[in-house]
């Protein structure tokens, strides 16, 4: 069978493990989408740097672009992160046709209702499953498994370096600091961290799901953001002693006049599940009301964990190649209606 030829746009933490999930599972995926996927270009910004997978029968270009316009593709991952060149390099993709996977939530986040829009001029997909919490299938199974329900409210770990700290500060006294490079160190941090540990990486993600889960626009603007930056030792310690955590959650609740979504360190108590999710896991519990309470738990950061989720939908596209998605699931499920996120 014909290989399906893929580009990977950023091979670093994502990227990288990318390529070594479609090696090192290439019989189970080939079976399961019916024909090989390939990496046949890619595209670093430092070709010197030392990459830890195989790069032998890959082009490697130094301009993304080249990948984006002409490259000889059927599918693009954008793993390079940020705003721009990202959304350019995708809507240029999207422009040609060529359906894009990316981790990428910030930009999805911020720009995604205009990304979705260019994709849907040529019937292009875009798919996004590893930008909400890494390895978990969380969007697939709230977008698909759950539609029979209408969501009451949502809320969750989506930020695997934030608990990786929080969990290393209260299990090990490890400093913030140390914390956190420790993180960087294992691939779990933003490229610049504040994203992290300042709430703004847990509020792009929880942008994303409830647009998903309530049918509201992504409006990343009304989300209430507090980080981890001002939770001590002392804080940690002193919940402790009562028979708390604190834990960073994205809370989502929907009210009669719209949503109301925010992130900040919240006290949980020890005897819950989510107590328990500690170092990188993740894990989000959606409310239904025909389904009651729902859980997901699982690896929220890391090459592999991301990986899992980018080659899921790769797979989905290429068993799909060809159909125009303006007849498939529609990425966010949502239709306009009188339900809105809240102002903050
Ligand atoms: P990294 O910083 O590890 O890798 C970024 C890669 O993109 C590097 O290979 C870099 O090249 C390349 N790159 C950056 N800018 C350009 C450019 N202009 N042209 C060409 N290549 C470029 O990031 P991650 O892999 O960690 O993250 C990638 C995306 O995935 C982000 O959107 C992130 O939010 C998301 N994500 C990350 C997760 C994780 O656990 N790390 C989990 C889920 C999502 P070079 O190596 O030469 O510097
Ligand atoms: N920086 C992110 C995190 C990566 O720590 O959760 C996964 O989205």
């Amino acid at each position: 069978n014909e290989a399906i030829k893929v580009g990977v746009i950023g091979l670093g933490t994502v990227g990288q493990g990318v390529l070594r999930l479609l090696k090192d599972n290439a019989d189970e995926i080939t079976r399961r989408v019916g024909r090989p996927l390939r990496v046949t270009y890619a595209s670093v910004r430092d070709p010197n740097k030392p990459r830890d997978c195989d790069l032998s029968g890959v082009t490697t270009v130094a301009d993304p672009m080249q990948i984006a316009r002409d490259a000889d593709v059927d599918l693009i991952v954008e793993a390079i992160g940020g705003i721009s060149p990202a959304r350019e390099l995708i809507e240029t993709a999207v422009g040609r046709g060529i359906s894009v996977v990316t981790a990428n939530k910030a930009l999805i986040a911020e720009d995604g209702n205009r990304i979705f829009d260019a994709a849907r001029q040529t019937g292009a997909s875009v798919a996004f499953e590893a930008a909400v919490a890494g390895g978990i299938p969380v969007i697939k199974a709230v977008r698909e498994g759950l539609a029979g329900n209408r969501v009451e409210r949502l809320a969750g770990i989506i930020n695997g370096t934030c608990n990786y700290i929080l969990t290393q500060m209260q299990e090990k006294g490890t400093s913030f600091d140390e914390a956190l490079r420790d993180a960087q160190r294992l691939g779990y941090a933003e490229a610049d961290p504040t994203f992290d540990i300042e709430g703004m990486d847990s509020a792009h993600k929880l942008t994303i799901l409830a647009s998903i889960a309530f049918g509201v626009p992504l409006d990343y603007a009304s989300v209430s953001v507090e980080g981890i930056t001002k939770v001590t030792p002392q804080d940690i310690q002193i919940a402790q002693v009562f028979g708390y955590r604190i834990k960073l959650l994205g809370i989502a609740k929907r009210h009669a006049t719209g949503v109301e979504l925010c992130v900040h360190p919240t006290l949980v108590s020890e005897k819950a599940m989510i107590a328990k999710v500690d170092g990188v896991l993740n894990s989000v519990v959606v409310h239904g009301n025909a389904v009651g309470e729902v859980g997901f738990y699982g690896r929220g950061a890391g090459g592999d964990a991301t990986a899992s989720a980018v080659v899921a939908d790769l797979c989905d596209l290429a068993r799909t190649l060809g159909v125009d998605a303006r007849h498939a699931v529609p990425p966010l499920a949502f239709q306009p209606e009188a339900v809105q996120p809240l102002p903050v």
